[in-house]
């Protein structure tokens, strides 16, 4: 999730497109850059870093021009370099791009255009975009963005200015949100309104395929080259809600984007016809990972969930032997590995440092490391042999939700990699990358009844103690389900085994004392019925989260979240989604600092 701010009128665009791309930061900060056009001249500026490290740097350049496009990055493709900042351009520096998106097929257009003559700078996907409009560039710059996007698969929030059609500013959108800022002899083009709302509260919102041309006495706003007439829409929100989507917390906005998540992870790495997946990151080590005969996996709070998730699927579908760790505990141990052994490390920040502590163990005794890491270039993804980012785009949030989304699906589509490599057969792998597919649909059917969640949370708000149990793969999730509840709301919570309420958890359970059971209709599903008959005779009140369509459900639970049916190993990825939810909404209830809760940081880099 990148943050791209451009400007067109009658004011010197440097003020007004610093200010913006600030506002949009929290999108990304690794790198960011700036293009003016100025009397039909180019000028550039791109630095490494969030903007307060160069911004004196920036002003004191005094860059002049009322046309100009700008970016803040979050990388996906590429490392976080200077070359590698947006905007990027054409081979002779006279047709500029700022992206936010993927582009799935930039390594083959990549490699045509250089059989083509083209010289590429940077090693970003984006890149390719500002050689494709070179390439059909005719006189015209919207015609030849129009025809390059025609050759392009992937998503796109796009900015375009060019020195050979100066007087204009395109803009196109496929899946990555775009907006026209409509402000009194000026136009902006941003990622959100939280970059444009202290100019103007006028907004348009380009849908999928539109291209919007800018010019100082107007704009007009294409599809398919049909013009189209849009509503301009007037934002109501503060700046502080614009940042948040509109939502109250960054947790409630990232909980939303959790369907986007999983679209984005599975994007480009789903071989539906040949079962399999494509893990670019994993290419460099595809003949070592067929001999590995175990594997460890290791992360902490709620990565360490994703890993004890990862562990199930591992076993059950690649017929290899799993076992998981936390970070902080695993680097005292004295484990069993040999070379055959490889160790799989969870983390969003990549930064944890009781993580990065087990990795440099692992490392030390020759191990092969790999990464399951949602920050590109950060520690873990640059000490690990090899790995695969989630793309789930910055977690803001302290307590993490999106991201355990992506490091599920990453992990299950690690499991279809490393099964296909053994005794996984062709119609599994398929089964389960068709359900992967599907998978952001089912997330958003959940998200759509947060407001019957929402009501079944405040029912629940003064409750002070609750267990969440699940089996299998959603014991895992039970364990998130309490994370997540006591970390934002401060109630005292407990996951656990379904099976293990009768050695001991029981002993809590009463009236004043609820029970999340997660019991989708899977292979445990009887079993968790039993567990909450067990709670039901000691007076205690379930909260089931159940499949669609399980009407006996709600005969023996007292109240009941219904989530769509798939395939037991991906449950996990969309079972989770009601208790991000439900703890949400409790701690809303109770008037916490979501965003921030007390004692704890986003990322805990030290031991
Ligand atoms: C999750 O809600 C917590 N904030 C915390 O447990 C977090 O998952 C843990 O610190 C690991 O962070 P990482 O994924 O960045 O390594």
């Amino acid at each position: 999730m990148c943050g791209i701010v451009g400007y067109i009128g009658n004011k010197d665009a440097s003020p007004i497109l610093l200010a913006g791309l600030k506002r949009l930061e929290y999108r990304g900060y690794d790198s960011y850059g700036f293009c003016f056009i100025n009397e039909g001249k180019a000028s550039l500026f791109k630095r490494v870093g969030k903007i307060e490290r160069t911004e004196k740097e920036f002003v004191d350049c005094n860059f002049k021009g009322n046309l100009a496009i700008c970016h803040s990055r979050w990388a996906t493709t590429g490392l976080v370099t200077e070359e590698n900042a947006h905007p990027h351009s054409d081979c002779k520096g006279e047709i500029f791009v700022v992206h936010n998106g993927i582009i799935e097929n930039y390594k083959e257009l990549r490699t045509k255009l250089i059989n083509e003559g083209h010289v590429f700078k940077s090693e970003t996907d984006t890149e390719v975009l500002a050689h494709l409009i070179e390439k059909h560039f005719d006189g015209v710059l919207e015609d030849a963005v129009r025809k390059a996007l025609k050759e392009v698969r992937g998503t796109y929030g796009l900015a375009v200015v060019s020195t050979k059609d100066p007087d204009k500013l395109v803009a196109a959108r496929l899946s990555s949100p775009l907006i026209i800022g409509v402000g009194v002899d000026e136009l902006l083009v941003a990622s959100d309104p939280s970059a444009i709302i202290a100019r103007t509260r006028q907004i348009i919102i380009l849908d999928d395929y539109e291209i919007a041309v800018l010019r100082k006495d107007g704009f007009n706003i294409f599809k398919e080259e049909v013009e189209n007439k849009k509503q301009i829409e007037t934002i109501e929100w503060d700046i502080e809600q614009a940042e948040k989507g509109g939502y109250e917390h960054f947790m409630l906005k990232e909980i939303m984007e959790e369907g986007n998540v999983i679209e984005d992870a599975i994007r480009g790495r789903m071989l539906k016809e040949e079962g399999l997946v494509k893990l670019g990151g994993l290419d460099s080590v595809e003949k070592e990972l067929r001999d590995i005969e175990k594997i460890i996996l290791i992360g902490c709070g709620t990565a360490h969930y994703a890993c004890k998730v990862g562990e199930y699927m591992l076993e059950e579908y690649a017929d290899i032997p799993a076992e998981t760790d936390i970070g902080s505990e695993f680097r005292y141990r004295k484990p069993v590995v040999d070379k055959n052994t490889a160790a799989i490390f969870v983390s969003q920040s990549g930064e944890t440092a009781d993580t990065l502590a087990a990795l440099k163990e692992m490392k030390e005794k020759g191990i092969l490391t790999l990464g399951v890491t949602n920050v590109v270039g950060s520690s873990q993804s640059r000490e690990t042999n090899a790995g695969v980012y989630t793309r789930s785009g910055p977690e803001i949030a302290v307590a993490s939700t999106k991201a355990l989304v992506g490091q599920l699906t990453t992990l299950a589509m690690i499991t279809v990699y490393l099964g296909r490599q053994r005794e996984m057969a062709l119609v599994m792998g398929k089964r389960i990358v068709e359900e992967l597919i599907k998978l952001p649909q089912l997330a958003e059917t959940i998200l759509k009844t947060r407001e019957d969640i929402k009501k079944i949370a405040e029912k629940y708000k003064d409750y002070r103690d609750f267990w969440y149990i699940g089996r299998k793969y959603n014991f895992p999730v039970a364990l998130e389900g309490a994370l997540k509840l006591k970390e934002i709301s401060y109630i005292h919570a407990e996951g656990a085994a379904g099976g293990e309420l009768k050695h001991g958890p029981l002993a809590l359970v009463d009236e004043n004392c609820p029970t999340i059971a997660i019991c989708p209709t899977d292979s445990v599903y009887e079993k968790m019925i039993s567990n909450i008959e067990e709670v039901k005779a000691r007076k205690g009140k379930v909260i089931a989260i159940a499949t669609e369509g399980n009407e006996e459900i709600g005969k023996i639970a007292d109240d009941v979240i219904y989530i769509p049916k798939t395939l037991e190993m991906l449950t996990p990825i969309i079972s989770v989604i009601p208790l991000h939810l439900f703890a949400y909404y409790i701690a809303s209830a109770l008037g916490r600092d979501i965003d921030k809760p007390k004692n704890l940081a986003k990322s805990v880099t030290v031991e």
